[in-house]
């Protein structure tokens, strides 16, 4: 006999089938026991006589007749709630030791280590598997929607060289070329620039970022995932349309209980944000209490550099007077470039930073594509002529023919956690590092081997103690 799925259960009254799943919750009545099953698709009773002892969580298959409750037994809150399974045979296929963490409830309260040492199980818990779900919902409708819209998906390599977007590189030592290091990607920002390049012109990626910065409730520590856009020959309005069209469709298609405060979504310049908001990821829901108010908005004109303070560095630049308040590949706007020369803290850059609810969710930027502006602010920002050599590769592509560019990449993590109400983005990433930079189950990072490292031509001299 095949096994079915408890979701098509409805539809078998009468029949005999085999479930095969989880056992959810048992009760035992003396000679009479309930055993509700779960697997991906629900819940369902199922009733028998002389049970065989089981344990909670144990994976069991189960033939019996599909019967409809007595009208008193319903349970209006299941999906089976009006039938149920009377059990023919009972088969243990794995017992379940005693669960280390509660599964049932949000989990909220549990010690996190816990949650992420056993997170295959937390990721039972219904919460959970709600969001990571959603969130395979939410990634391929995106996918789908931006092949429609003749985006190409391309891939970018996680192996490569040092992507500054502010934060610390994680390294990755060469075994064929002893000394030498990759630097995981910040972000896919010069491949994706490249590409443009190519003449792709419409460019999305899935991309998976690497930033050694400390965590914070919506900052997963070490990687995270941006829904990376690159588009050629395009106006910074154009890049708006597009993310707000992809926005608002996405949430009327995955979260259509969700309602969008205000469209258009409100543009508001740095200036005007700081000053009347205080801060340039201003909360512009008009109920705060109302889980299900999504506010957009836009923040644009935001100034292209950052006055570094003694202690401030940019990529190693030193103590250079100004750093890329968003990051170097931005455009000035055309209207200041003459300031560059005359009061760089004066010059706008083509940044849009996209807020919801108070969370920046995403950032973006009409892009340099003039090889000397990009020279000026390399120059501007400090940079050595070795470090400009990093990136000279830039500078040669630019030569080849370039189009107009521009982008944006969207935190898909922080996006969720705000949608979803959680509180942190490790609610919805299905194995996250803890807060204190150790992955879920795993527990990386580790040691090598005195024989990995020897190969990798790599002393360790000084071993900080673990806290
Ligand atoms: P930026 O650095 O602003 O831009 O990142 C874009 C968006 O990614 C999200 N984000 C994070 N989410 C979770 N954890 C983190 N540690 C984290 N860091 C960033 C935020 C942010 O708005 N290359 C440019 C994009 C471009 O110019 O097209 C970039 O990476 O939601």
């Amino acid at each position: 006999m095949e096994r079915i799925l408890t979701s098509e259960t409805p539809k078998k009254i009468g029949e005999k089938v085999k479930l095969m799943g989880w056992v959810h919750n048992l009760r035992d009545h003396g000679k009479i026991t309930f055993l509700d099953l779960r697997d991906k698709t629900g819940i369902i009773q199922c009733v028998g006589q002389n049970i065989p002892k089981l344990t909670l969580e144990s994976v069991v298959e189960v033939v019996g007749q599909v019967v409809e409750r007595p009208e008193k037994m319903i349970n209006q809150n299941l999906e089976t709630g009006r039938i149920e399974l009377q059990i023919e045979k009972i088969n243990v296929i794995s017992v379940a030791g005693e669960m280390p963490l509660p599964l049932e409830g949000d989990g909220y309260d549990i010690d996190e280590k816990t949650r992420m040492k056993y997170r295959y199980l937390d990721l039972r818990r219904a919460r959970m598997t709600h969001n990571i779900r959603l969130r395979s919902e939410t990634t391929l409708w995106i996918r789908n929607y931006l092949s429609k819209n003749g985006f190409v998906e391309i891939e970018t390599p996680i192996l490569t060289k040092t992507t500054p977007e502010g934060a610390r590189d994680f390294l990755v030592p060469s075994r064929l070329r002893p000394g030498n290091f990759y630097a995981l990607p910040q972000s896919p920002q010069q491949y994706k620039q490249l590409l443009m390049v190519s003449g792709f012109e419409r460019y999305f990626q899935i991309a998976r970022c690497f930033r050694d910065e400390d965590p914070r409730a919506d900052r997963a520590y070490g990687e995270f995932t941006q829904l990376d856009i690159e588009m050629s020959f395009v106006t910074q309005k154009d890049i708006l349309t597009l993310s707000e069209e992809l926005f608002t469709q996405l949430v009327g298609s995955i979260f259509p209980h969700k309602k969008i405060t205000q469209s258009p979504w409100p543009r508001l310049s740095h200036q005007d944000a700081r000053k009347n908001y205080g801060t340039d990821k201003p909360d512009l829901r008009k109920d705060k209490n109302n889980p299900d108010e999504l506010a957009f908005c836009w923040i644009l004109d935001f100034p292209l550099f950052t006055q570094q303070s003694d202690q401030d560095f940019f990529h190693g630049s030193g103590k250079a007077k100004f750093a890329p308040s968003h990051h170097m590949f931005t455009a000035p706007h055309p209207d200041d470039i003459g300031l560059l020369d005359s009061d760089p803290a004066k010059v706008r850059g083509l940044q849009h930073d996209l807020v919801l609810n108070g969370f920046e969710v995403g950032g973006g930027s009409i892009r340099i594509h003039d090889p000397k502006i990009q020279e000026k602010i390399f120059d501007l920002i400090g940079f050595s002529t070795k470090q400009k050599k990093e990136f000279e590769h830039v500078l040669a592509a630019f030569g080849y023919g370039v189009p107009p560019h521009g982008g944006i990449a969207s935190g898909l993590d922080r996006f969720l956690m705000v949608v979803l109400g959680e509180p942190s983005v490790r609610e919805v990433i299905a194995f996250p590092a803890t807060a204190g930079g150790q992955t879920a189950v795993m527990d990386a990072p580790g040691k090598a081997t005195p024989a990995q490292l020897r190969e990798l031509g790599i002393k360790v001299s000084t071993v900080p103690k673990e806290k």
